[in-house]
């Protein structure tokens, strides 16, 4: 990659992934986590966290940030985050914790799985631990939540985009997460995300790149996703910086808008498993569709279908990134692609 010169200081800064050095307007949520996970740094039990809310509002970077902020207080503080939707099965959910905590694995296929859960046990056995469930909603064995809610010093940080995540699994794994504490991450107004990118503007680019208004626009197109709206900063950014300016003008924030918007919505597709691919494709090719047909057209193309239960859980997530939209109730119901 050549310099960057222009109007970029550190592209880091601009990325999805940097984690922030602060987290804008989020000091409601920052201390009700704090104060769930607090009792961890005396030895005593935290509370388990729902933190649930629309894309982009700063879920998981708000998860690692406090995690990264109670390890400044405590080096004993064992934690693992894994990503439920990637990693669905009990197997990888205890695969990468581990691999979190610093334990090698060989990955041995035909390893068993309660050899992990033994494994995972054992190092977190009496000391005080943070496991992050992101996009919990997506979990395969929901037992597994079972399993942390029952270790007393284990603080769960469970992320969904709904507070209703995880209204209808079993009973038994209901009552074991009695007590939770949901923290809600509302959809950022247009002032918080000019707030947001103007962090960004301070320690990515450099002074005079891009004014107040500018930012004001880029905020409106994002509709309260700090993440399409940081990308958009950093598209206009780049294009600038390609075209040796100094000033990026409001041509190419216009331009970068839509680019911002359809980037997110690629890396939503991206993020689909194997059997979503086949759901979303299927609706994209039929144009409109209704739950019975979509079923119908999924179990002709799939060897191993998922349960009911499974596909409405996986429709709800591609609604929930807005890749697809659904209008009417039961049978009248019906699928089509989010434009
Ligand atoms: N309050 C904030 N201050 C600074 N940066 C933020 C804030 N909220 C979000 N961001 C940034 O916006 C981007 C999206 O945030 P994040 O990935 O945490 O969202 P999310 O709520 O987990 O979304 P999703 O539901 O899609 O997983 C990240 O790059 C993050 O650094
Ligand atoms: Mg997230």
């Amino acid at each position: 990659m050549r310099t960057p010169n222009t109007v970029i200081e550190d592209a880091r800064v601009l990325t999805a992934d940097f984690l922030p050095n602060r987290m804008v307007h989020r000091n409601s949520q920052l201390n009700e986590i704090k104060r769930c996970l607090e009792p961890i740094l005396d030895g005593k039990n935290p509370r388990n966290m729902l933190l649930y809310g629309p894309p982009g509002t700063g879920k998981s970077t708000m998860a690692e940030y406090v995690v990264d902020e109670l390890q400044k207080h405590s080096s004993t503080v064992v934690w693992g985050s894994v990503n439920c939707w990637r990693y669905p099965s009990r197997f990888k959910v205890y695969y990468n914790l581990l691999q979190d905590i610093g334990v090698n694995l060989i990955h041995r296929t035909g390893t068993p799985t309660d050899e992990l859960v033994d494994k995972f046990r054992e190092k977190v056995s009496g000391r005080p631990s943070i496991v992050i469930l992101d996009e919990v909603d997506q979990i395969e064995e929901e037992r597994i939540l079972y399993d942390f809610a029952r270790e007393n010093n284990i603080g769960l940080i469970m992320i969904a985009n709904k507070e209703t995540a995880l209204y209808d699994v079993d009973q038994r794994i209901r009552s074991s997460l009695e007590g939770t504490k949901e923290v809600r991450f509302p959809a950022y107004p247009q002032e918080e995300l000019v707030d947001i990118l103007k962090d960004r503007r301070k320690w990515g680019l450099r002074k005079e790149a891009v004014d107040n208004q500018q930012l004001n626009r880029i905020a409106s197109r994002a509709d309260g996703d700090a993440r399409v709206a940081i990308n958009g900063l950093r598209i206009a950014a780049e294009e600038a910086e390609n075209r040796d300016m100094e000033e990026i003008t409001d041509a190419i924030v216009e331009n970068a808008l839509p680019q911002a918007e359809e980037e997110n919505k690629s890396k939503s597709v991206d993020k689909l498993n194997g059997h979503q691919e086949v759901l979303y494709e299927i609706i994209k090719e039929e144009g409109e569709i209704s739950p019975g047909e979509l079923y119908e057209e999924y179990e002709e193309k799939v060897d191993d279908p998922k349960t009911e239960r499974t596909r409405r859980k996986y429709l709800k997530k591609m609604d929930h990134y807005r890749l697809i939209e659904s209008e009417g109730e039961g049978r009248w119901r019906k699928y089509r692609l989010q434009e």
